[in-house]
């Protein structure tokens, strides 16, 4: 089992879209994945379900006694992928006590070799629910929105990355993805740039671009594979997945998937 979380301290630079996004890539590929929605905001949640149709939250599951992850599940449209919903009662988590950072990874942990992958999105701050992520994964993904001081805020994520290595050895950056990128706008090929220098090793290839049908997503309740398979957008996020799985030494579907197992 692998888990990744997607984090960036910043509001609105992808974070919630590529969690989605990936985690149905990971899922077409057959690879059994559990999205855990980390953000009491919910983005994540609603691209796959309604807020209305939210029945458990992973609130239950890290607030107070704690209830086990497997109980607080709800299926997706799409095969092979789960979801741990958030909702609003997720907030009080930053109320909790400091040692409760650890029962995110517990009760990841307590599900076994379920699942090959486990993809958490975390809230736009450095908050406890962050750590808790962190503390869980073991690789981050950071996605930078391609603007004008996107990278203003990298170093102090990666320190806070770094200090979370003190709680969790195995955590490492899976990479950064450069995001929301608009050709119209002259500063976006300076902010990939400028994350390729930053990150020289670890700035994934493909770049997802603006689109307006990634906009969509939330209101259709559906992630672009579905309501928009072949699109540019759906395409870049294959790439991502693509290139994700190559780095992580798991080439292809088939044989890989026995071959995370055995992990
Ligand atoms: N590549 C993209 N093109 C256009 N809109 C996007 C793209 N990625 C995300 N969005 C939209 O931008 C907003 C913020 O994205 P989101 O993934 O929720 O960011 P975060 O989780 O970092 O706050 C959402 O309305 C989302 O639908
Ligand atoms: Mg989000």
């Amino acid at each position: 089992m692998i888990t990744i979380a997607i984090a960036n301290q910043k509001g609105g630079v992808g974070k919630s879209t590529t969690a989605a996004m990936l985690a149905t890539e990971l899922a077409m590929r057959e690879y059994e994945t559990l999205l855990v929605d980390a953000d009491p905001q919910a983005n994540a949640t609603q691209i796959f379900i309604a807020p209305e149709l939210v029945q458990v939250s992973l609130a239950d599951v890290v607030i107070g006694e704690g209830r086990p992850i497997a109980e607080r599940r709800m299926t997706t449209e799409v095969p092979h992928l789960d979801i741990v919903p958030a909702t609003l009662a997720l907030a009080n988590f930053d109320r909790e006590n400091a040692l409760s950072v650890t029962k995110l990874r517990t009760a990841i942990r307590d599900l076994g070799n379920v699942y090959d992958f486990v993809i958490i999105d975390t809230p736009p701050n450095f908050g406890l629910l962050l750590t808790a992520a962190l503390t869980a994964a073991n690789y981050v993904l950071i996605p930078v929105q391609a603007a004008p001081f996107a990278l203003s805020g990298l170093s102090d994520l990666l320190t806070v990355i770094n200090n979370a290595k003190e709680l969790n050895e195995s955590l490492s950056i899976l990479g950064a993805v450069c995001t929301i990128y608009d050709t119209r706008v002259g500063v976006a090929g300076a902010s990939y740039r400028g994350l390729t220098e930053k990150l020289p090793d670890k700035t994934f290839e493909t770049i997802i671009h603006r689109t307006a049908k990634l906009e969509e997503a939330p209101s259709m309740h559906q992630p672009i594979q579905f309501y928009a398979p072949g699109s540019r957008a759906a395409e870049q996020y294959s790439s991502l997945a693509d290139e994700m799985l190559k780095r992580l030494g798991v080439s292809a579907k088939g044989s890989s998937l026995r071959v995370l197992r055995g992990n």
